[in-house]
């Protein structure tokens, strides 16, 4: 089996969406959720899922991003992942720690990529007048949400629209492309896929 792992920072929803999807034939089962917020809301449902969980703080580490790479590493190495799957984990990681985990490591983004990396993707969207919406699942690289695409799903924008509807209206697709990109990934497959809103 491939072994995984979940790094978040908040509610965890893609996490749980993740951790759901991994039974029966399916080749990875979730092995570890590994936050960088000790408060993080996902960590309450992970341990509820029977999943184990740990904690590196990255305000321990001030402006040490060897120190808090080596200790997401160490923690890492512990539960020894095929896998490891962003999930809403909101710190930027070096090239040292992306090479480490080369072809291992996936990230869900929400915004149609290559638009829109970094922050404020749903405002971002909604300024510049964008017709559709959406997220993709793509290969960690070293470039900030640059790596390869795996996956995409497209949502239009409604008139009225606020970030916080847009994002509201993306979870759902997240929950639903991440398993689906997780799953063809395990089994090797490398060409994206698309969910298109009905
Ligand atoms: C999701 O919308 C995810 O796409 C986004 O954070 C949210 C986490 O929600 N990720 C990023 O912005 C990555 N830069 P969740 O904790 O409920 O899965």
């Amino acid at each position: 089996t491939l072994r995984t792992a979940i790094l978040i920072s908040g509610g965890g929803s893609n996490m749980v969406a993740l951790a759901r999807s991994m039974t029966g034939d399916h080749p990875a089962r979730p092995v570890l959720v590994l936050s960088n917020r000790p408060e993080a809301g996902g960590l309450g449902l992970a341990g509820g899922m029977g999943i184990d969980t740990a904690v590196v703080d990255h305000r321990a580490f001030k402006g040490d991003r060897p120190g808090f790479e080596a200790a997401l590493n160490r923690a890492l190495d512990a539960a020894a992942p095929d896998l490891i799957c962003l999930a809403g984990f909101m710190r930027v990681l070096t090239s040292a720690f992306t090479d480490r985990w080369a072809g291992r490591m996936l990230n869900i983004h929400p915004s149609l990529l290559p638009k829109y990396r970094g922050l404020d993707t749903h405002a971002r969207a909604l300024a510049a007048g964008d017709r559709m919406h959406g997220c993709t699942v793509h290969e960690v690289t070293a470039e900030l949400d640059g790596g390869p695409i795996l996956g995409q799903a497209r949502i239009g924008i409604r008139p009225g629209d606020t970030p916080d509807t847009l994002a509201a209206r993306l979870l759902p697709f997240e929950h639903a492309l991440y398993p689906l990109v997780l799953r063809r990934f395990a089994d090797g497959v490398r060409t994206p896929v698309t969910i298109e809103a009905g």
